[in-house]
């Protein structure tokens, strides 16, 4: 939910009803209407709503009025009611209007938060998120694959405020989970495809990780050969799925391609291959990109991120560039400290070393990719979120 109009004459309300939105979710526009509003300035600001929150501790049938006012307008916008007594007449007219939810008045946090993740799970079904599927792969082991896709997925979640998914997609030994968690998973994703027949956006949020409110992580199996239990078909599901339930979902391919492999990179709205600056990655890298190119990916799919940049690397960005035909877009300095700080402890590096060179590439990466506000310095919201200066 983006768009909140609130609908009373008590600002100090409205203030508080704000903050609890802040508290949830910092990128939602709040609208702020005195209950006496006209048709005309009610479409004016709630064309887009998202969801009305309606103080009735002024008169009934002024709520009655308004009730109507936007159940015509709007029926399939939810509607929850505030009110100081739940009067037999007022849920009535609650009820006859589609009131969602009614919350007591004087408000408390506790109690409308509820109201709105009522709300909220409701919506999960019928909305489609419209998610971006970010593919992360290499062609070389220990490239910084599980690394960069995890803590994007983190940074995404809890910088740009998206609710994001990391499928780990190494079939063998994948790890991505604990790159931002202390927790093991109890479900994995071959316990996702085996149950694929009954799949549904419950199932499949209930066997994440949850690392925070915004960031899930569906966990590699942890058995070696279970792979075989997974195919194709099972990951356009899981895929499709994932894309209208979650804004972004981020995918750690590692290194293989196969069948499993090739599907997450067709669906895909663009690809990251992560090179280093050697001959060998020079060279894989080329044939990669050049296979791309070759199953009919346009060019703008294909993002080449390059990991552990140094300036005195023998192989240059411009060799790299020159070599692959292809435009370097990301580069991640080197920083093995802050890297195995942060893998050692499962903690991001948004989190343990928010000055770090790595990071604010990272914040930079994380931008580009959710256009999340650029903060002034010194601005409120790096201010509110602690977040390290911008690179100029
Ligand atoms: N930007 C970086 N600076 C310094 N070291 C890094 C950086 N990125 C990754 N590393 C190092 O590379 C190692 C491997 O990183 P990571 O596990 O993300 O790679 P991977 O591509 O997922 O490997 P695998 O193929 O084994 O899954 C890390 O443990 C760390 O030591
Ligand atoms: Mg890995």
């Amino acid at each position: 939910m983006k768009n909140i109009i609130v609908l009373t004459k008590n600002e100090l309300l409205n203030k508080t009803i704000q903050k609890i939105f802040a508290e949830r979710n910092s990128a939602i526009n709040i609208g702020f209407v005195s209950l006496s509003v006209t048709p005309e300035k009610l479409h004016e600001i709630a064309s887009e709503a998202d969801l009305f929150i309606l103080d009735s501790s002024d008169d009934e049938s002024n709520t009655e009025l308004t009730l109507s006012l936007i159940s015509e307008k709007y029926p399939t916008t939810p509607i929850i009611l505030l009110t100081p007594n739940q009067s037999q007449i007022l849920l009535l007219q609650a009820i006859r209007h589609g009131v969602r939810e009614v919350v007591n008045l004087p408000l408390k946090e506790k109690e409308l938060n509820a109201a709105i993740n009522k709300i909220e799970k409701k919506l999960k079904f019928v909305q489609d998120k419209g998610g971006k599927i970010l593919s992360f792969l290499s062609c070389k082991g220990g490239s910084g694959v599980t690394f960069l896709s995890a803590n994007t997925a983190y940074g995404l979640a809890e910088l740009a405020k998206k609710n994001t998914l990391l499928i780990d997609l190494n079939l063998q030994f994948g790890d991505a989970a604990l790159y931002i968690s202390d927790q093991k998973p109890v479900t994995t994703l071959t316990d996702v495809c085996r149950e694929i027949n009954r799949l549904d956006a419950d199932l499949l949020e209930s066997s994440l990780i949850r690392v925070t409110q915004n960031c899930g992580v569906l966990a590699a199996s942890t058995h070696i050969n279970l792979d075989q239990e997974i195919n194709p078909e099972q990951i356009d599901i899981i895929l499709d799925l994932a894309k209208k339930h979650y804004e972004f979902v981020l995918i750690d391919l590692g290194r293989q391609l196969n069948s499993v492999s090739l599907r997450a990179l067709d669906k895909a709205d663009i690809i990251f291959p992560i090179l280093q600056q050697t001959l060998p990655y020079l060279r894989d890298g080329k044939q990669l990109i050049d296979m791309f190119i070759s199953f009919g990916y346009p060019k703008e799919k294909i993002e080449v991120i390059i990991n552990r940049q140094k300036n005195d690397a023998t192989v240059t960005i411009k060799d790299l560039e020159k070599t692959l035909s292809h435009e370097i877009t990301h580069k991640m300095p080197n920083n093995f400290e802050v890297v195995n700080n942060s893998i050692n402890l499962g903690v991001s590096p948004l989190e343990v070393s928010k000055n770090s060179n790595l990071s604010k590439s990272l914040i930079e990466f994380i931008r580009h990719l959710s256009e999340f506000p650029v903060a002034p310095n010194n601005g409120l919201i790096r201010r509110l979120f602690n977040f390290p200066p911008i690179l100029e």
